[in-house]
Order: structure tokens, then C-alpha cells, then sequence
């Protein structure tokens, strides 16, 4: 919606002169370089800070933070910490290193892109939509996490939000609505979807909200910087859960939102503050240490991952293979453009229906297979669940098959174990099935 946000005009311009490259990743060495960082701070396990002396405390409120460091991040917890500041630059460089670098060449005054590190995804994410979010706005939204869906439909019966879903992996669609909703102020994706992994044209899709004023919101949480880096394609701003890939243990809840510095600064950071979606300094502490071989683990990962799905799709047990890495996925030439690899998780229909998910399920449940019967992904343990008994059990079987949620589909998160331990259970898995 045009005139909405005063922030836009400069961030437009920055995003074009310093966000935007024709090279779509950031240089493996140097991302791994990045992840394992120097300077770890120890544990501030602490609420407060104390000030050296009434003109430091007064200083700090305003903002003002003699040292370099975050301003607010050393006043009380709430506000920010050490170690949540520490995992927020690292998480900057990864998303924005070519940005810093473009920026200051530029002799930029004030930065252009804030990192904000929060309690859990959700928290991230509503946060960001909160910092804008106005009775009478329209939303468009992909096909996105159960609980980002349903906090979009609570600001839609609670507060007059116009939320419109749309299939975003066409994005003629989200102009067709933007059209029709003059008062669209944001559009919000993920990319790959979830479990069907079809993916969205950020570049695309960011060339028709761009015009029109419209903030487009990248769910990065299924590739992390490491796959893709949505600045580069054009996004406004790019929200992650942090408990998947960046955690990578399954041992922690944790989100982040990165955007325009001035958004962030003016909007978002006091909702953060009054909120109080804040982590813990020790869950922050454990995801700086947990991000630094990120890099290492999800290349294993992906490369496991490419070569089951491949396996999968010559199994005489499997119907079909949803992977963005296989050239018989049908957005395969996208996947190449925007991804690293074709991500960690795969999807695919056991030809023996519904019945034959619960069994390989019931199989992977045991304690002599090298998975665990379980919902979320990116850890290094490899994760097996079967939407239609599981996840979306709730979801109307029409609005479940609509979504390409079939009976018998099984989502797989593929852990470090190596190929032929996975390949072998699996193969084993779905015989016994039937
Ligand atoms: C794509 C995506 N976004 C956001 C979330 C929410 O993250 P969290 O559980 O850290 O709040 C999830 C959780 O599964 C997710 O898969």
C-alpha cells in the first residue's frame, strides 16, 4: 500500500544499491568461517547490568552504547543480552555479509539491515507482524506452519486483519489478489512448503510486491542461510526458527527476524521490548555454539538427502518422491536458481496407502532403527512422521488433499547418519509396510 511505511523509500534504494546480487549464495569457506566466529562471550546469565555511573545508565536508555555494542543490549535482559547480541551478528553476517560489505564501501552512516533474536520462531515471526500489522490491513499469506496460519486467522477474527491465503508457488496469484485488495501491506512465504515442498519465486514474487509498497516475508526456516539467502532474491524481511538447522540438536526453542534497519528500529524493537519474547542468554550461549559447523552438517545433510531421494524414487514400495533436488520435481530449474542444494527434507507416498504410513511409522519407532518417530527437522538425528495421522490429522480431509497431503505421504528430515544406514532402514521400513 503506497505511503504506508516512511521507511520504505530509503530501504528501496539501499536494497537495490546493496541487497540484491546476481550471486545467489555466499562463498562456502567463507560461510563456514562465519558460522565458527571468534569471540563467543561467556554465559551472562543475568537480568540486569550494572551502570558505571548515572551518566551511563541515562546514556543507555537513550540508546547510546559507548562501546559499539547493541544499543539497549546491556540495561536488562528483556531488552537484549551479550549472548543473544552475539548470535544476532553472527546470524546478520550469514543472511547480509555482502550487504555489510556493499554498504560500508558505500559509506553508509546507519546500518541497513537489524537482527533480532527471539524465544522461538513464533515468537519472531509475530513480533515482525506486529511491529506494522493495523485493523483493516490485508495480508496475503502462503501455504505456511500450522501456528503462523492460525495467528494470521486470530489478527483476522480478533482485530479486522484481511487475511487473504493464496497458493503462493504461482505468484500471478499474489498479484491477482493484491489487485483486489488495494489494502495489502505484506506478504508472507515459506519456501520450501511444508510437507509437500514446493517452493515460491522470491525474486518473482518480490518483483510485484516491490512496486506496490508491499513487505514480502520470507520463512527461511527449512533451508537457513546456509541454502538460501532470500535478501539476495529480494525479500524485505526474513524470519527463521532457529530451533531446526541453526540449533541442529533438537536441544533448544529459538527464532530470529532480520530486516530494514529503520523498520526494525522504530517498529519492531518496541514491541520486542514490551512483548518480551526474549531468550534465555544460556539458549542464545548454546545456539552460537551450535551454529558454528551449521555450515558442515547441513552440506552432509543435503547430499545424504539427495541421494535417498533418489534411491527412494526407484523404490518399488514409493509412489512418488516430493525433493527439490530430483529433476523430476516440477520446480527443479527454481530449485537450482534460489537454493544451495535441494535441503534436508524429503517427502514421498508409499504406494500401500494410509495403512502402510502407520506401519513404517510403527517400524521407525522402535529402538533398533536409526531414526525417531518424530516432528521437527534439521537436527542430526533424522526424523520420520506421517502427516495424515499426525500432524494434520486436524486438517479436513478435502483441505488435506487439497494441499497434496495424501494418505499415505511421509516427511522425512534427514539427520547426519550416513546414506547407507538410512538407505538400508528405509528400504527395510517400507517392505515391512507393505
Ligand atoms: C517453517 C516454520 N516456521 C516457524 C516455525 C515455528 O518455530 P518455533 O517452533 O521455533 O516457534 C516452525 C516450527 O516447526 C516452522 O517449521
Amino acid at each position: 500500500m503506497k505511503g504506508r511505511f516512511s521507511w520504505w523509500p530509503d530501504w528501496i534504494r539501499r536494497k537495490n544499491a546493496y541487497a540484491r546480487t546476481n550471486s545467489l549464495q555466499m562463498d562456502v569457506d567463507r560461510f563456514n568461517a562465519v558460522c565458527a566466529g571468534v569471540g563467543l562471550p561467556n554465559i551472562h546469565q543475568k537480568s540486569t547490568f550494572k551502570f558505571k555511573d548515572v551518566a551511563d545508565g541515562a546514556a543507555r536508555f537513550l540508546g547510546v552504547s559507548p562501546s559499539g555494542e547493541k544499543p539497549y543490549a546491556r540495561i536488562y535482559t528483556r531488552l537484549g543480552n551479550p549472548n543473544t547480541e552475539y548470535l544476532e551478528k553472527v546470524l546478520f553476517q550469514l543472511e547480509c555479509d555482502h550487504i555489510i560489505y556493499n554498504a560500508l564501501s558505500a559509506d553508509e552512516k546507519t546500518p541497513t539491515i537489524a537482527s533480532l533474536v527471539s524465544a522461538s520462531g513464533m515468537a519472531a515471526i509475530t513480533t515482525v507482524i506486529l511491529g506494522f500489522v493495523r485493523p483493516g490491513d490485508c495480508i496475503i499469506v502462503g501455504n505456511v506452519y500450522g501456528c503462523t496460519d492460525s495467528f494470521m486467522r486470530f489478527l483476522q477474527n480478533r482485530f479486522g486483519v484481511d487475511v487473504v491465503f493464496v497458493d503462493a508457488t504461482n505468484p500471478e496469484n499474489i498479484r491477482l489478489v493484491m489487485q483486489q485488495h488495494p489494502n495489502t501491506v505484506a506478504v508472507f512465504i515459506e519456501t520450501p512448503d511444508n510437507p509437500t515442498l514446493q517452493l515460491c519465486d522470491i525474486s518473482a514474487i518480490s518483483a510485484i510486491t516491490e512496486p506496490e509498497e508491499v513487505m514480502l516475508i520470507v520463512d527461511n526456516t527449512f533451508c537457513s542461510p546456509y541454502l538460501q539467502q532470500p535478501f539476495r532474491l529480494g525479500a524485505d524481511v526474513v524470519v527463521h526458527s532457529l530451533t531446526k538447522y541453526v540449533n541442529g540438536h533438537s536441544a533448544s526453542i529459538a527464532g530470529a527476524a532480520l530486516g530494514p534497519y529503520e523498520f526494525f528500529s522504530k517498529e519492531v524493537y518496541p514491541v520486542y521490548k514490551d512483548l518480551g519474547p526474549t531468550p534465555s542468554p544460556f539458549e542464545s550461549w548454546l545456539n552460537s555454539l551450535t551454529i558454528q559447523e551449521m555450515g558442515v552438517r547441513m552440506e552432509h545433510q543435503c547430499k545424504t538427502a539427495q541421494k535417498l531421494a533418489e534411491f527412494l524414487e526407484q523404490h518399488p514400495g514409493v509412489s512418488r518422491v516430493w525433493y527439490p533436488g530430483l529433476q523430476s520435481h516440477p520446480q527443479h530449474a527454481l530449485c537450482k536458481k534460489q537454493m544451495r542444494h535441494g535441503g534436508a527434507v524429503i517427502s514421498f507416498e508409499l504406494k500401500g496407502g494410509y495403512q502402510a504410513g502407520v506401519n513404517l511409522m510403527n517400524y521407525f519407532a522402535r529402538p533398533d532403527t536409526p531414526m525417531e518417530l518424530a516432528v521437527s527437522l534439521g537436527s542430526v538425528i533424522s526424523y520420520i512422521e506421517h502427516p495424515a495421522s499426525m500432524t494434520h490429522a486436524v486438517v479436513p480431509e478435502e483441505d488435506r488433499l487439497k494441499r497434496g497431503i495424501t494418505d499415505s505421504l511421509v516427511r522425512l528430515s534427514v539427520g547426519v547418519e550416513g546414506f547407507s544406514v538410512l538407505r538400508d532402514a528405509l528400504d527395510k521400513g517400507i517392505q515391512l509396510a507393505g
